[in-house]
């Protein structure tokens, strides 16, 4: 199926926001990456530059490529600047009623064609899809993974009232952009988080109860089950904040304390370390 786009507008430019506007700017699309913050648009574009850069050292770009694909990023603290988008990809904080907002005011501005897709980790594709009204028929979940010019999935949900022709697309889209798409159905969490969160949160358990230090446990993870990075490495890759939205999303969702997030975990996300981009988590990446 022909996917029909030509512009990619995504919402947020953080770890995640940024890499889909990466991929689809270097997969030829005309990409629009807008933020709230100033100084999370400029971080985004310094991290395109030398993720760009390096990819032209290494052979994998040329450098009229890289030119080409910069030339088709723009990116933008107003929302006016999506106005041309035939996808709108929002990749925001884990928070159902922030995203629900967002979607709100996007649906009396995309009337046509347009596919409204989020980058959720877990919540529910069909609650989002409520706030978008008669357009949840173009809505759903595309789910990409983290480093996004990396990862090769996109975990695909459907909300209930999703078209077939927005699924359509959107597989076309995932693999335009040199991704596979793999369906899940929409339960909280998807698959992916539902399996590897609790891995993660068990392993702050593991932690908290001194079963291993945290060098320990990761080593033991990497070493023993070929994971590239151990659970609490990974934890503070993926965002601490993050791993806690999820979990509460799991809790929430599939009514079960067992995915209650560990209270080590919580811990530290209130003392502000939330991994790679506070400079401290579990590990300190400051130096
Ligand atoms: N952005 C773009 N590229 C990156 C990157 C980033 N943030 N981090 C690493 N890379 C690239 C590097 O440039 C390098 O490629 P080149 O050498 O060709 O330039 C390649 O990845 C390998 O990197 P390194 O040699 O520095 O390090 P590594 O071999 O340890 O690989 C890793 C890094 C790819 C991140 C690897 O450790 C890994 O796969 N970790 C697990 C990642 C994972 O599980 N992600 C899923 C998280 S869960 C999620 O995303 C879903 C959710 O909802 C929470
Ligand atoms: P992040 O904290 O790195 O970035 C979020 C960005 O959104 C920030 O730049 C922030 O300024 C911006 N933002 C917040 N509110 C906004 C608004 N109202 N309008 C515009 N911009 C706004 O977060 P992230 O890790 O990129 O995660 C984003 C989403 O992707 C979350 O839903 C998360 O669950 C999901 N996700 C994360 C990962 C991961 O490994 N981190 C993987 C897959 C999916």
């Amino acid at each position: 199926m022909d996917h029909g786009i030509k512009t990619v507008a995504v919402i947020g430019s953080g770890q995640m926001g940024g890499g889909i506007a990466q991929v689809a700017a270097v997969s030829g699309f005309d990409t629009v990456v807008y933020d709230l913050s100033g100084d999370a648009l400029k971080r985004c574009k310094g991290l395109h530059d030398k993720l760009l850069s390096r990819a032209v050292e290494k052979g994998r770009m040329s450098e009229d490529d890289v030119t080409a694909a910069q030339g088709r990023l723009t990116y933008a603290d107003s929302m006016s600047a999506m106005d041309n988008a035939d996808i709108v990809i929002e990749a925001v904080v884990e928070d159902l009623d922030v995203k629900k907002k967002i979607f709100s005011g996007l649906a009396d501005k995309f009337t046509g064609n347009q596919i409204l897709a989020s980058n959720t980790s877990s919540i529910s594709i069909t609650a989002l899809a409520t706030s978008v009204g008669d357009a949840a028929d173009r809505f759903i979940g595309m789910h990409f993974f983290n480093p996004v010019p990396v990862m090769k999935l996109v975990e695909v949900i459907n909300g209930l009232a999703t078209s077939e022709e927005t699924t359509a697309r959107t597989i076309a889209l995932s693999d335009a952009m040199g991704k596979v798409a793999v369906p899940a159905n929409d339960r909280a969490g998807f698959v992916s988080n539902r399996v590897l969160m609790p891995m993660i949160n068990e392993a702050f358990y593991a932690w908290m109860e001194g079963v291993a230090e945290p060098e320990h446990i990761d080593e033991i993870m990497k070493l023993g089950m070929a994971h590239p990075m151990g659970p609490l490495r990974l934890a503070d890759f993926i965002g601490l904040d993050t791993c806690v939205h999820i979990m509460d999303v799991l809790a929430e969702g599939l009514n079960n304390d067992r995915y209650r997030a560990c209270p080590l975990l919580k811990q530290l996300v209130v003392a502000g370390r939330l991994g790679n981009k506070t400079g401290r988590g579990v590990f300190d990446y400051s130096k």
